[in-house]
């Protein structure tokens, strides 16, 4: 059982190094080309991103959307990317702690909702993904990013907070369509070289899943 505090304190511990990291950099950046590719984007969205962690999707795509609520759990996090808009004069990010595992969803709705490499650290993922396209306006997009199913070499044995060892992409879309969502399509969108916990050198997928609230 996975509870929210084992991943608030390893990633509040992680925030002031998160952007350091290539890799992290390298699927945010993999992550945000998929979602221009495969979404319509535009410059009147207001957007959520869940589990935004520093906001490296939220800033890649801040530019082409009118308002962005980066939430997260980890104040840390919200705090690094609060300084980077400061620094960046992205005054439409907006941050918000949220845990829709125990908080009640936020009243406004959103034209695109998107999450990048959160879903895995969340137990119950059918619940979120409901809370989520409930957060949807009709016509609104939904896209999640995060592993392909993996042995569990991605993370290893020993981190706390890993609730999921990637996904099948046929169950969650299995879950947006019974969630009513529409247009429910999925691509790769970036493949990772890692070497696992355990020194061997593996590929990992990630996927984008798209969906669409019904207009
Ligand atoms: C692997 S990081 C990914 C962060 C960011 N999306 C990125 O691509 O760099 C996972 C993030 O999910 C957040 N998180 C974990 N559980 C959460 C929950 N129940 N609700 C919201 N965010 C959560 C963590 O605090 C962390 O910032």
């Amino acid at each position: 059982m996975i509870d929210t505090s084992a991943n608030l304190e390893r990633f509040n511990s992680l925030a002031a190094d998160w952007d350091d990291n290539p890799r992290r950099a390298g699927i945010a950046r993999a992550v945000a080309a998929a979602m221009v590719t495969a979404l319509p984007l535009a410059s009147g969205m207001r957007a959520l991103e869940y589990g935004c962690g520093t906001g490296l999707v939220s800033v890649l795509l801040a530019d082409r959307l009118a308002h962005v609520v980066a939430a997260d759990i980890a104040p840390n996090m919200l705090r690094v990317l609060e300084d980077k808009c400061r620094r960046s004069g992205l005054a439409h990010i907006e941050t918000r702690r949220l845990d829709l595992t125990t908080d009640p969803p936020p009243a406004e709705r959103f034209d695109l909702i998107f999450t990048s490499m959160t879903l895995h650290h969340i137990e119950n993922v059918a619940a979120v993904l409901e809370a989520l396209a409930g957060l949807l306006k009709p016509g609104g997009w939904l896209a999640l990013a995060d592993l392909d199913s993996e042995d569990g070499s991605f993370h290893g044995p020993n981190i706390p907070g890993v609730a999921h060892h990637g996904f099948e992409r046929p169950w969650l879309m299995d879950v947006l369509r019974k969630l009513g969502l529409a247009n429910v399509d999925a691509l790769t969108a970036d493949t990772v070289h890692k070497v696992g916990a355990d020194g061997t050198a593996r590929d990992y997928t990630i996927f984008l899943i798209t969906a669409q609230r019904a207009v």
